[in-house]
């Protein structure tokens, strides 16, 4: 039976990009806005974002909330949201990575809600309206810029989990891509990784027939695979810019509209930051390619797609391509195991599957039916 496309895409962000997207900042920040300025611990102040939002935004009315950290915790950001109840401010704007921006996409919706803010989080309250926010992004990596996804960890809980309504896209996004010069290595990498796998996860399911969907996906993976090949450029322009877009494109919501999808590495991966601390492109890179190895005859079909199409092998067997995915992760020093993240704990397998069942995240099914028996054979695996 032909599988038929069913969507509702709307995406209102306007995208700025280039060495002169923040000429318009001081125009698309109302002029009558009282903004709040959120980043995270200063990289801001040293590629030069920092000043140039204060220049075009000299004639605003604006107050600071700095410290918003990697992976921003519920604790954190209610201190935001606090502030903006006192000084009455209805614009948020975000300059930073993912983080930063996840962290205004959740003050915006919890600014104007009087109970718990994990209640936002969690889903119980469900979100219809959210103040303004704006991004200028300084990694590339999330999409956050243009989606209306937010992150928010709560220590307390000992719990990251993600959150969506449209009110959270932002009104605009400012990407240059020279602020990502100052961006460390492991950032750049990161970034290629997680902006790969959200390709993957709204691909790497089935064929459906989905022509435009499925060359969409493969014109960004496939310029994720060569900037990957060609890392050793890393640190010219022309790399960064096709990085920048890259990731904008992988997760503003247009690859996977009417498609299945199985986000299933990604509704695992919080659990390795949430109890570890690792970097999420790198939960990513340790847990995606075992996790295909345990679905791969649900898989298979698209797997061998994306060979041919994607990494340019001739007649690829399933098993050829994650082990194409896995070089090329290694060639960017990304980690493969636990172990290659640093992590030595020995309890860890049992530790992740406790967590894993407690957030019933265990057997969450999808399309290849992940049951708690292939859950926890991947999970010792990556231990
Ligand atoms: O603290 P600051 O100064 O901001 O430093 C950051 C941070 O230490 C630094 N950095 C950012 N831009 C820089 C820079 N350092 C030098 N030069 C620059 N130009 O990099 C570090 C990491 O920043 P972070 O914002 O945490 O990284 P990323 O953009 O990878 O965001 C990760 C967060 O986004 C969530 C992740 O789970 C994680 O919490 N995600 C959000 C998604 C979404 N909203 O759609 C989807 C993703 O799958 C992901 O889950
Ligand atoms: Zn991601």
């Amino acid at each position: 039976m032909t599988h038929q496309f069913q969507f509702n895409y709307f995406n209102p962000t306007r995208l700025l990009f280039g060495p002169e997207a923040m000429s318009a900042l001081a125009v698309l920040v109302p002029k009558q806005a009282r903004v709040l300025l959120m980043y995270g611990s200063g990289s801001i102040r040293r590629n030069g974002a920092y000043d140039e939002v204060m220049a075009a935004l000299s004639g605003h009315a604006l107050v600071e909330f700095a410290g918003v950290e990697p992976n921003p915790s519920l604790e954190t950001l209610d201190r935001a949201v606090a502030l903006v109840r006192q000084e009455q401010l209805d614009f948020i704007l975000a300059v930073g990575g993912g983080s930063v921006v996840d962290g205004a996409k959740y003050v915006a919706c919890a600014a104007g809600y009087a109970g718990d803010g994990w209640d936002i989080v969690s889903g119980r309250q469900p979100v219809t309206e959210a103040l303004p926010v704006g991004a200028v992004i300084t990694l590339a990596a999330t999409g956050s810029e243009s989606n209306g996804g937010a992150v928010v960890t709560s220590l307390a809980r000992q719990q990251k989990k993600a959150f969506f309504a449209e009110a959270i896209r932002p009104r605009f996004a400012v990407l240059k891509p020279q602020y990502l010069v100052s961006l460390p290595d492991r950032q750049l990498a990161n970034g290629l990784v997680d902006a790969f796998v959200h390709a993957c996860e709204q691909y790497l399911t089935y064929p459906v027939d989905a022509l435009v969907q499925d060359g969409h996906a493969e014109a960004v993976m496939r310029a994720l695979r060569l900037l990957a090949e060609r890392y050793d450029e890393r640190r010219s322009l022309g790399w960064l810019q096709n990085l920048m877009w890259a990731a904008n494109q992988a997760l503003c919501g247009i690859l996977g509209v009417g498609v299945p999808q199985d986000w299933a590495t990604h509704r695992i991966a919080v659990e390795l930051t949430a109890l570890y601390g690792i970097d999420h492109g790198r939960t990513l890179s340790i847990l995606q390619p075992r996790l295909l190895r345990e679905t791969i005859e649900a898989k298979r079909a698209k797997l061998e797609q994306l060979g041919r199409r994607v990494f340019d092998l001739v007649d690829p067997c399933a098993e050829d391509v994650i082990d194409a995915i896995e070089t090329m992760y290694r060639r960017l020093g990304m980690p493969l195991s636990l172990d290659d993240a640093g992590v030595t704990d020995g309890e860890a397998a049992a530790t992740i599957l406790a967590a894993l069942r407690a957030h019933g995240l265990d057997a969450f099914g999808g399309h290849a039916g992940i049951d708690a028996a292939m859950t926890a054979r991947m999970i010792r695996r990556i231990c």
